[in-house]
């Protein structure tokens, strides 16, 4: 039975080739961060009211301007496509129709047309600089030209995250059957048979711009740390802006200095993120982090949670803490693995119904209702 989005991950470790699901599942290093991401919304308890009216409960708000059913954004993730034949589209078009947003990875199996063909309205795009600034710069009018709304420009990974799960399985794009992981993929052929159904193995934006080497697999970290340009700063911003008159989103904020420079810089809204525990390890969990932020914006831009949201009670204290709505990778992708679409809308229906009863047993029925007055703030923080 599935009652939770601990259950979608247990249905995706069956039925994902373990190459596969760790790359989803894993992080980097001693993956301190990826618990710290869960760990830290334990150390916020509630403070619950009684005897208030909650018959009528609202969880719908507005990102940038965009109305969401639910404050929930699926985060930009890398090869959803290899979880499920078509994986961004599918979870782009579930996204849509759960009145949610999708963001779309630069490193995704479908491409930035395919999927904007595919999904209505409101998408973004999120972008990584590449050294090569005209494959930069025809990302993002690609972008303009599909119609997403907003760019999400990661600013995390000067490096790739050393994420030794993937190294141990010589995982690499596309997949392989080597000696090593035949018996495994003997026992997943079920994604092996869907998987032949993917209109590609590869990173899709990439196949005109020969930035592909055309036979050779490559490993994730040896492709992007070729490609990735590690010299980007606050400078490279205002190129953007003069490529891209959208909004422009920064995704991996994790101090208040940087979040006032990124208002500084014109920035719509900002991500707090360690990109889910995947890049530099030893950084806190997301949500301890975003008090800071949130005080350091002053209501200039927006602010989303990313990383670790795994119950709806998680989005209600990111909200009352002063996050706009909430960013989730792993939790769609656990559904993606499971049932395709149907499963990225199961993730999705499990978080907005556990936010709902959150809301109704916390006597605030309105998101505009929750602040920090929400939460104990001193309990466990004195211990
Ligand atoms: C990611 N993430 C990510 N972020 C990004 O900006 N560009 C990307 O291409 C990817 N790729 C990617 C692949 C996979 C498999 C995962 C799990 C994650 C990070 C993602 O957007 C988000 O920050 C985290 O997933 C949030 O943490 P949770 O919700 O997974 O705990």
């Amino acid at each position: 039975m599935i009652c939770n989005i601990e259950d979608l991950r247990q249905r995706a470790r069956r039925r994902l080739p373990r190459a596969v699901f760790e790359y989803v599942d894993g992080g980097a290093e001693d993956e301190y961060t990826l618990g710290a991401n869960r760990s830290a919304f334990e150390r916020y308890l509630f403070r619950a009211r009684a005897l208030v009216d909650v018959s009528t409960r609202d969880q719908s708000t507005t990102v940038l301007g965009e109305k969401l059913a639910t404050p929930l954004i699926l985060g930009p993730t890398g090869l959803a496509g290899l979880v499920a034949p078509w994986g961004e589209v599918l979870a782009a078009k579930a996204a849509a129709n759960k009145g949610a947003l999708f963001t779309l990875s630069t490193m995704s199996i479908c491409t930035i047309e395919e999927v904007a063909a595919a999904a209505p309205p409101p998408l973004w795009f999120q972008l990584y600089v590449w050294k090569d600034r005209g494959i930069t710069r025809s990302l993002v009018e690609r972008a303009r030209a599909a119609g997403y709304r907003a760019l999400c420009l990661t600013v995390d990974v000067q490096d790739m995250g050393n994420r030794e799960k993937d190294r141990r399985n010589g995982f690499i794009v596309p997949p392989r059957v080597t000696l090593s992981n035949f018996l495994d993929v003997l026992r997943h052929l079920g994604w092996v048979m869907r998987m032949s159904r993917s209109p590609r193995a590869t990173f899709g934006n990439f196949i005109e711009t020969g930035a592909l080497p055309k036979k050779d697999a490559v490993s994730v970290a040896g492709f992007t740390n070729r490609q990735f340009d590690p010299s980007v700063s606050w400078k490279d911003i205002e190129w953007l802006r003069s490529i891209w008159s959208g909004p422009i989103v920064l995704k991996g904020i994790s101090c208040a200095e940087d979040a006032r420079l990124a208002v500084e810089h014109g920035v719509q809204a900002l991500i707090v993120s360690n990109h889910g525990g995947r890049q530099l390890d030893f950084l806190p969990g997301a949500l301890d982090v975003l008090p800071e932020v949130v005080d350091a914006v002053e209501g200039r831009a927006e602010v989303i949670l990313d990383g670790g949201i795994r119950r709806g009670s998680d989005v209600v204290k990111a909200i009352a803490l002063g996050a706009r709505a909430c960013m989730v990778g792993r939790p769609f992708l656990y559904g993606l693995a499971h049932d395709g679409q149907a499963g990225v809308e199961l993730s999705l229906d499990i978080l907005s119904k556990e936010i709902d009863r959150t809301l109704a047993l916390l006597g605030r029925p309105r998101l505009a209702d929750l602040d920090r007055s929400a939460l104990r703030l001193d309990m466990l923080h004195s211990q």
